[in-house]
């Protein structure tokens, strides 16, 4: 079985990683078309010896398409997403349009594979720290009955989209050229800096993404009465978010139990020797499939509790690679086409 592919974003940060994700991991796909704004209509893409022309996207594009990896940001999902899914296509979003809707499936396939089951045209994939973070805390969780958990996040400017790279990249040229540094993507210089600040603020004083980590971490694992508190930070780094989590269980832990629990998770890999100065570190985890999980301790804090470091690849676990995971799910559970 072969499918019609079509990515709504391709000419995107993550869609151009959902491209070549696509083909490594080879994806059964008939035909992949890209589609983007009217700006990118008739410009071409190559990946390999294969090159594509760039569609704009319609309502008539998902005819014929059986699966289509959404990731042009939540408006273009809210325009398109039920229109594509009445055609038959099943979408898979990237967008947080959609995650908390009760008939959408959000999904981790190394935690919950058996939800996209239930899916109805269409399901989300997860907030990128979350899923970072979720990767080191499940395993966890399966062990000791996570209760609760304090994260702050490293993020990098890669997860603005492809002009978050370009605006770190010259604004660090200019400093060392002793240039003036513009700023169109972040409200402050992010070169050099730190930026307490992703997402939207809420009345509450959080921001949307730090909401993302409690909602959708209660979605996916099934955790309703889960408690969570979560400062977001934009960091200086090109690519791949980092995660410092102290973390409390309902069973008494050890770190060796922990270590142990990770080491047999798919998709994370321990990273955990600090005599031998070993711990993931983003440049480490850029273009790489597995997230990594180091600097396991006894929390100081909580009670059965533990502190934790994880970092992956946003543009992959916590987009384009957890989105065609999401699609391959999909293909051998008989659930597309
Ligand atoms: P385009 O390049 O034509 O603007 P990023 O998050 O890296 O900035 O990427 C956003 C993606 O969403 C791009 O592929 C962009 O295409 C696409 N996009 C933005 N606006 C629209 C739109 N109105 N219709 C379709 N795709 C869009």
């Amino acid at each position: 079985m072969a499918y019609n592919v079509g990515i709504l974003g391709a000419t995107g940060a993550v869609g151009q990683e959902i491209i070549r994700l696509l083909h490594e991991r080879e994806f059964p796909m008939k035909e992949l078309r890209l589609l983007a704004s009217a700006r990118s209509a008739g410009k071409t893409q190559s990946y390999g010896d294969k090159t594509w022309t760039i569609e704009e996207a319609t309502n008539e594009s998902f005819d014929g398409m059986d699966v289509c990896i959404f990731s042009a940001g939540g408006d273009q999902s809210l325009k398109f997403a039920h229109e594509a899914a009445r055609r038959g296509c099943v979408v898979v979003d990237n967008s947080s349009a959609f995650r908390m809707d009760p008939e959408v499936p959000l999904v981790v396939p190394e935690i919950n594979p058996e939800a996209v089951d239930a899916h109805k045209g269409i399901l989300a994939n997860p907030n990128c720290s979350t899923a970072i973070s979720l990767m080191g805390l499940y395993p966890l969780h399966k062990e000791f009955g996570l209760k609760s958990f304090i994260a702050s996040t490293y993020q990098a400017v890669s997860g603005s989209g492809a002009w978050g790279i370009v605006e770190l990249e010259q604004q660090a040229k200019a400093w060392a050229n002793g240039e003036e540094m513009k700023k169109d993507v972040y409200p402050h210089q992010i070169a050099f800096n730190l930026i307490p600040h992703v997402d939207k603020f809420l009345e509450d004083g959080y921001t949307k993404e730090e909401m993302k980590m409690l909602n959708e971490g209660r979605k996916i694992m099934g955790l309703e009465d889960l408690r969570v508190t979560c400062t977001c930070v934009r960091v200086p780094v090109f690519r791949a978010h980092s995660i410092s989590i102290s973390a409390e269980f309902e069973k008494p832990v050890t770190v060796d139990a922990a270590r142990e629990a990770i080491r047999a998770f798919e998709g994370t890999e321990l990273v955990d020797n600090p005599e031998q100065l070993e711990y993931p570190m983003p440049l480490d985890y850029s273009e790489v499939v597995p997230c990594g999980v180091g600097r396991i301790r006894k929390d100081c804090v909580f009670e059965n509790g533990l502190a934790l470091w994880v970092t992956g690849d946003q543009l992959w676990k916590g987009a384009a690679l957890n989105a065609i995971q999401i699609a391959e799910v999909l293909h051998q559970r008989g659930k597309l086409g």
